[in-house]
């Protein structure tokens, strides 16, 4: 079974991208060839900065690497070393209804955030069919916001394979749903875009103010609190097993325990949670050249399997 999930260099990530993707997509390393990307052509819809957009990849691979993706199991590499994707992009451009993209619920909140479409921003899902197809992936594992991307792959796959003959393999999509959309610090879901964020290696003093910041309701500090609508609750339990949550719980509920130190609680469970990575990725980041050639092998390996698919896919159009 192939696994494949991208993600974009658009930004620090977050702990919203960690349990909603990087984490599962992480897990399934074990179950088959996972292949995670660097979705840099992807990025250049929003990001037109090169020292930046160089700089986003190469975190994105050292936060992957940090987090334990195993390069001996795995396959990682940016997308824009696999050239052949924007080829296929196009071959399936051809057979993408105008109405599919449309309706892409990603593109219209863009639209409705107010930014100026481009066409690669509306062209976006039938890149991201073209990563899938390639290489010919079994499964997508991604938060519940690319769910419909992948549905979208699916029907340009489908109407490809009717045109024109049976080359591309039809993906599914994996998403962890406990953890299906992470909150943010004002409660809506995390993102970098509405700056509610916690990033996954932000600095010390930042995250804890950011983590005091998280909004909560007005529950006096003696009066028992609910855990259940609880943003810091909700956070901390992404960290904690099952005995730190349930003791956080009896806390709640006794009363007398404010938001003010849930919030401490959290940080402090989220720090020491997040410090193995930390240590991790400072030993890579002191070693570029070791990175680089994880990164050179992945995109040999993807280029392979993507050259062959487009060449089928080349041949059955008539070119
Ligand atoms: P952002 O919203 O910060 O721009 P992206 O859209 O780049 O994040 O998302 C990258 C990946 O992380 C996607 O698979 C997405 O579904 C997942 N993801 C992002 N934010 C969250 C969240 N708050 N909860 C769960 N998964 C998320
Ligand atoms: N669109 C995805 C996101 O913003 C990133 C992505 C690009 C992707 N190509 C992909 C995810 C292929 C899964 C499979 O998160």
């Amino acid at each position: 079974m192939r696994i494949l999930s991208g993600i974009q260099p658009s930004g620090k990530l977050h702990i919203g991208n960690y349990f909603g993707m990087m984490q599962p997509a992480i897990a399934l390393q074990e179950q088959g060839e996972a292949f995670l990307f660097i979705a840099n052509y992807h990025a250049l819809t929003t990001v037109w900065d090169a020292p930046r957009l160089r700089r986003a990849t190469w975190d994105v691979a050292l936060d992957f690497l940090a987090c334990g993706l195993d390069p001996e199991r795995a396959v990682l590499y940016r997308q824009s070393d696999v050239p052949e994707v924007t080829e296929l992009t196009w071959l399936l451009s051809v057979v993408t209804p105008m109405g599919l993209l449309e309706r892409c619920h990603s593109y219209k909140d863009k639209l409705a955030r107010g930014l100026s479409a481009n066409h690669g921003l509306f062209a976006y899902p039938v890149l991201m069919a073209a990563d899938i197809l390639a290489c010919r992936s079994n499964l997508v594992p991604v938060g519940r916001d690319q769910k419909q991307h992948v549905e979208v792959t699916r029907d340009i796959a489908a109407k490809f394979n009717n045109t024109f003959g049976e080359i591309f393999t039809l993906p599914d999509v994996s998403i962890m749903e406990s953890v299906a959309v992470v909150p943010g610090i004002d409660g809506q879901k995390m993102s970098k875009s509405y700056d509610n964020h916690l990033e996954l290696f932000g600095d010390e003093k930042e995250t804890r103010a950011r983590v005091m910041r998280i909004v909560t309701d007005s529950t006096p500090l003696e009066a028992p609190k609910d855990p259940g609508g609880c943003t810091v609750f909700a956070l901390y339990r992404l960290f904690a097993d099952e005995a730190e949550q349930a003791e956080l719980a009896a806390r709640y509920r006794a009363g007398g325990f404010g938001y003010g130190a849930a919030k401490q609680a959290l940080f402090e469970r989220m720090w020491a949670y997040l410090e193995p990575f930390r240590q991790r990725r400072r030993e890579l980041e002191a070693d570029p050249d070791y990175v680089e050639s994880i990164l050179r092998r992945g995109a040999a390996r993807a280029r392979a399997v993507a050259a062959e698919t487009l060449a089928a896919a080349r041949e059955a159009v008539g070119l």
